[in-house]
């Protein structure tokens, strides 16, 4: 077996989020760990010997997607019942579907539709929230390392103001989570378990204790919802009136940055919460589809970026509707032009800007993900971009055009730390 592999095709990826870095038939080295080598315009300046070469041809090379925020236990609500803001959505069309997560065959059923699709558009690594079900949760991260694909996948904690059924007392929400953390955490995995409080309004403050003191213990990266809508930051105003503000909820519990921390939406931060995340090193989780969907608001993402906070995309599926991130970068810009609209002041995003936060940005979060540069895990898609005329443009407007226009048809190989991901099975 061969140690190394060199890739030819036209190389696109963003080092830094001001520019692309553009190489027409370039050249991306990779180790037997599945890491970049070394990437270049010439072949000559990589060390060839004992290399397989592939060569890809007038195909596009770019970084794979990461999802930073979804619910795979959500998937079918899909595209329905958007016709009410979060806490009623929650109470009439979330939690009764996830409650059928009690059964495994269910759970089997939807999370292999759920990694299918994800593969289909070239999403390979994510952070996912699961049930309160340990069982299904366990099997979600199964099918995960099963398909080859990055996951931090979390058992979700909750045990209030939420049906009975869906409901675990403190002690069974921090065995479920041992089982979880013994079976799977393990330094450099693909697959990872993550803690997940599902958000303030769900966890009782003995919860929430519980699930800092596991994040400490095991060092364990922590996710949630945080400042989504103004009716969820007014409830958890009243539940924790210690607070100063909603992300204060998570930091006095070890939940907001002590270990690595993403949380989804900050439709509503500023000021203090704000400059807690940049201290902290909070990352964003932007989900605009589903801000839009449940009427939550947009999201300052220029105002994130210019006060150096991290940020990526996430579909947050069933809040959002749409699974495909390259879509997500489209509705990024989008949001932002709504933004400038309201105020010429806030430059919106550009196409270089939201590829970098969907790849280098997010990636960031699992170690060195989403870029071609030396150490990083060779996450990679091959585009086949030849139904949309590429003659007719410069590599950079195709690019553009299979962001907003293209889909999982044109997707021809995917790669996650190395390897090629084959179709998972249904
Ligand atoms: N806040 C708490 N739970 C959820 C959820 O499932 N989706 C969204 N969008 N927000 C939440
Ligand atoms: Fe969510």
């Amino acid at each position: 077996m061969k140690n190394k592999k060199i890739y030819k095709a036209h190389i696109i990826y963003t080092k830094e989020q001001s520019r692309f870095e553009v190489l027409e038939n370039g050249y991306v080295a990779v180790g037997a760990d599945g890491r970049v080598i070394g990437v270049a315009a010439d072949l000559a300046s990589l060390d060839s010997k004992d290399a397989e070469f592939i060569d890809f041809g007038n195909r596009l090379l770019i970084p794979a997607m990461n999802d930073m925020h979804v619910h795979a236990p959500q998937v079918h609500n899909q595209g329905v019942a958007m016709d009410l803001e979060l806490l009623p959505w929650l109470q009439n069309y979330t939690f009764p579907e996830e409650a059928k997560y009690a059964d495994i065959h269910y759970a089997e059923r939807m999370y292999r539709r759920f990694i299918h699709t994800q593969w289909l558009f070239g999403t390979m690594r994510s952070c996912v929230f699961g049930t309160v079900h340990t069982e299904s949760t366990r099997l979600l991260m199964k099918l995960y390392q099963e398909a080859g694909m990055g996951a931090m996948v979390g058992k979700v904690a909750m045990n209030r103001n939420c049906p009975e059924n869906l409901s675990e007392d403190v002690e069974a929400a921090i065995e479920g989570n041992e089982q979880l953390i013994a079976e799977f955490n393990q330094t450099d995995a693909l697959v990872r378990p993550i803690i997940t409080p599902r958000f303030v309004p769900s966890c009782t403050p003995e919860l929430l204790k519980a699930c800092g003191e596991l994040a400490s213990k095991y060092q364990l990266p922590v996710q949630s919802h945080l400042s989504e809508n103004t009716s969820e930051i007014a409830w958890v105003q009243d539940l924790e009136k210690e607070s100063t503000c909603y992300g204060d909820a998570y930091n006095r519990y070890g939940l907001f940055g002590q270990t690595p921390t993403i949380m989804a939406h900050c439709v509503w931060t500023s000021g203090e919460e704000l400059e807690m995340m940049k201290r902290n090193r909070v990352m964003v989780a932007h989900c605009p589809t589903s801000n839009f969907n449940l009427s939550s608001g947009m999201a300052p993402v220029r105002t994130f970026l210019d006060n150096g906070l991290r940020v990526g995309l996430g579909s947050d599926i069933s809040g959002g509707h749409d699974l495909c991130m390259f879509r997500m970068l489209t509705y990024a810009i989008q949001v932002s032009k709504m933004h400038y609209q309201l105020d010429h002041n806030r430059r919106f995003l550009t196409l270089s800007e939201v590829f970098w936060i969907a790849t280098k940005s997010a990636g960031s979060f699992f170690g060195k993900v989403g870029s071609f540069e030396p150490g990083y895990d060779f996450d990679a898609l091959v585009i086949d971009d030849s139904v949309l005329h590429p003659d007719e443009y410069s590599l950079l407007h195709r690019l553009e055009r299979y962001i907003y226009v293209g889909d999982d048809r044109q997707i021809v190989h995917r790669f996650c730390r190395g390897k090629e991901i084959t179709e998972p099975k249904m």
